[in-house]
């Protein structure tokens, strides 16, 4: 089997939805259930046995090496972070302890485990690290995009806190010799996406006639990739990576916010028309911008297209259009993530 950490938030769960929907190894999902964390997205895995959830925290260092043990997997995928960015700027602290400190709990649990393993299942194990492009800083918008060789630069608490998470499981490998392999990917949206990021937070407040928030201009730049694309990504990479690389991921698809989001209302208009007639767009409303805000990230996907012959199939209009009647088909899953801590963070944020 495999071990999935953070398999209850929104691209970990998608991962492991499309995994048992393609294999029949069985997952072993290890997740905190912070607010990130919904189980109702794996709602349709209720009954197959394929799936074992244990909610806990990565830098458990009794529950890991226990699970470790019991479950012997034969890899360990590793999505569990605090990911957002503006949550991070009003409060770093979680960032640190869950991608750093856990980390590194995490990664010394496995290397006390890889060290018992024998000679084959020793060199048949993996480490799966899944990262971001935000740990490359930010570009002009003439620069070359991000490649695997570009130095690290991260700008905010959360992308700092991934790259030093990233450097550590490096380092593992440099030093300890343990199999390891990085994601580095751009932003993903499609189901099960929490309403705290652009797209999701953008399509509830048009569908709830509330305010669309833009930061500062709306011009700032970001790749998109529809979250499945990323699962199969990551699934070439277990596969076939290189120990010890890095592999950006990415769709190709350079946007700037103002773009997607008119995209976004185009389609509501078109689906699901205002009842005055009016288009979505009136919403959109422009709001004091993010401290430190990364103008522009653009993803050069050519080592995993070459090297493993992984590519996209869905494009920026075919994602989001699937994106967008997801949310209209899951309306019960919308109204549920969108009560209690959700509304707090709203009214700390826009208000
Ligand atoms: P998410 O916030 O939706 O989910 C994170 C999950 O991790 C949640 O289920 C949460 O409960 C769990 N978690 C948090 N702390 C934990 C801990 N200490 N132990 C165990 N579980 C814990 O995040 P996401 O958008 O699904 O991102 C998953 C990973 O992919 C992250 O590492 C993120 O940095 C990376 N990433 C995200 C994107 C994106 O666009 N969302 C792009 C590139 C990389
Ligand atoms: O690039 C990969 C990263 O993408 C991941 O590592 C992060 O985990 C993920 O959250 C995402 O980070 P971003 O900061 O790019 O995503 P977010 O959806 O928060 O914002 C996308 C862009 O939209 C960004 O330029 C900020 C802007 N924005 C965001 C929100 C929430 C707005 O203009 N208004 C908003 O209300």
């Amino acid at each position: 089997m495999i071990l999935v950490t953070g398999g209850a938030g929104f691209i970990g769960s998608n991962f492991v939805l499309d995994w048992l929907a393609q294999l029949d190894e069985p997952v072993l999902n290890l997740d905190l259930l912070t607010y990130a964390g919904n189980l109702e997205n794996l709602s349709s895995l209720e009954h197959d046995l394929r799936h074992i959830f244990v909610k806990g925290g990565i830098g458990d260092t009794k529950l890991v090496p226990e699970l470790l043990q019991k479950h012997k997997p034969r890899a360990v995928i590793n999505f569990a972070a605090e990911s957002h960015v503006d949550r991070s700027i009003h409060g770093p602290e979680d960032f640190i302890q869950t991608n750093v400190v856990g980390t590194f709990h995490l990664l010394e649990s496995v290397r006390a485990y890889w060290a018992g393993l024998d000679e084959k299942a020793q060199s048949d194990f993996r480490f799966l690290h899944i990262s971001t492009d935000e740990v490359y800083g930010t570009l002009g918008a003439n620069d070359p995009a991000f490649t695997e060789a570009t130095p690290y630069a991260p700008n905010s608490p959360y992308s700092a806190s991934k790259a030093a998470s990233d450097h550590l499981v490096r380092a593992y490998h440099h030093t300890y010799g343990l199999p390891v392999l990085t994601t580095n990917c751009s932003n993903n949206y499609g189901p099960y996406h929490f309403p705290e990021k652009l797209i999701p937070l953008c399509l509830l407040n048009a569908m709830n006639g509330k305010p669309i928030p833009i930061y500062g201009d709306g011009q700032q730049i970001r790749d998109w990739l529809f979250v499945k694309d990323h699962c199969s990504a990551i699934r070439r990479v277990l596969a076939d990576g290189k120990l010890g690389e890095t592999y950006n991921v990415g769709g190709w698809n350079e946007k700037a916010n103002l773009d997607v989001v008119n995209t976004l209302c185009d389609i509501l208009d078109e689906l699901k028309p205002r009842a005055d007639g009016l288009s979505y767009k009136a919403q959109i409303t422009f709001v004091k911008d993010r401290p430190g805000h990364d103008r522009r990230y653009a993803i050069d996907a050519t080592k995993i297209e070459r090297e493993l012959g992984w590519k996209p199939q869905e494009t920026f209009e075919t994602g989001i259009r699937k994106t967008v009647i997801w949310y209209l088909e899951n309306q019960p899953w919308v109204a549920n993530v969108a009560s209690g801590d959700y509304r707090q963070w709203l009214n700390k944020q826009y208000v």
